[in-house]
């Protein structure tokens, strides 16, 4: 079965002195939803952005906004994440004492639901929340940093998220975040995945080159 593929840049890989900028040039390149990478340099050895940059970056582009929090707590964040503009809220089981209400409160305050899957946390950890959440997010590197490589192992968990996923019935979206490029893209995509996260593959060689390298990440190469 082939299903579309949906590309999601990481603004984590773009220049951070005019990201207004690059959502827009991204979108323009025929991004389909735009990644925001939150890290609190506790749940992850690394600091990015709030939800205050989330909201100004919002009026350039009506693309979804993904965005994958990497924070703990994380309750007490969801509301601002939420009001500023986020439509999928992606988080770690681990970076909160309870995913099941974090994953109701999600959909509580209107927004799509994601859990994401560290490489060393196992697929059945979606046991019981798979029938309530929109999207999984397999990490195929640690959490905290781009440019890493491919975790091979993960695809066997991509595997068996998609099998997870077709035996619910639902549309619910199988992402993979870290180390894609045109060589790992087809192999996620091969396991089941049907979103992709990438942050230095679309945005190495600066705007002349988004469109190509976006469509180099969909096999258009
Ligand atoms: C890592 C982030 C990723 C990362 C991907 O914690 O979740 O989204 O920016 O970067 P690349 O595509 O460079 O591996
Ligand atoms: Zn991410």
């Amino acid at each position: 079965m082939t299903r579309p593929v949906r590309i999601a840049p990481s603004i984590l890989s773009a220049d951070f002195s005019k990201l207004g900028a690059e959502i827009e040039a991204v979108d323009a390149a025929g991004a389909d939803w735009i990644h925001v990478d939150v890290m609190d340099g506790h749940y992850v050895p690394n600091i990015t952005i709030g939800p205050v940059v989330v909201k100004g970056l919002r009026p350039h582009t009506p693309k979804p906004f993904d965005v994958h929090l990497m924070i703990s707590p994380i309750d007490v964040f969801l509301d601002a994440f939420a009001e500023a503009g986020a439509d999928t809220l992606t988080v770690h089981p681990e970076a909160g004492p309870h995913i099941h209400r974090t994953v109701q409160r999600i959909k509580g305050l209107g927004k799509r639901a994601g859990v994401a899957l560290n490489p060393g946390t196992p697929a059945k950890m979606l046991d019981y929340l798979i029938d309530d959440i929109d999207l999984v997010l397999v990490m195929s590197v640690n959490p905290g940093f781009g440019g890493q490589r491919f975790i091979d192992s993960q695809l066997r968990k991509i595997e068996s998220v998609r099998k997870m996923i077709d035996r619910t019935g639902r549309a619910i979206d199988l992402e993979v975040d870290g180390g894609i490029d045109s060589e790992t893209a087809p192999r996620a995509i091969a396991a089941g995945a049907d979103a992709l996260v990438a942050g230095t593959a679309t945005f190495k060689g600066g705007p002349d080159h988004y469109a190509a390298n976006i469509a180099a990440l969909r096999g258009h190469g």
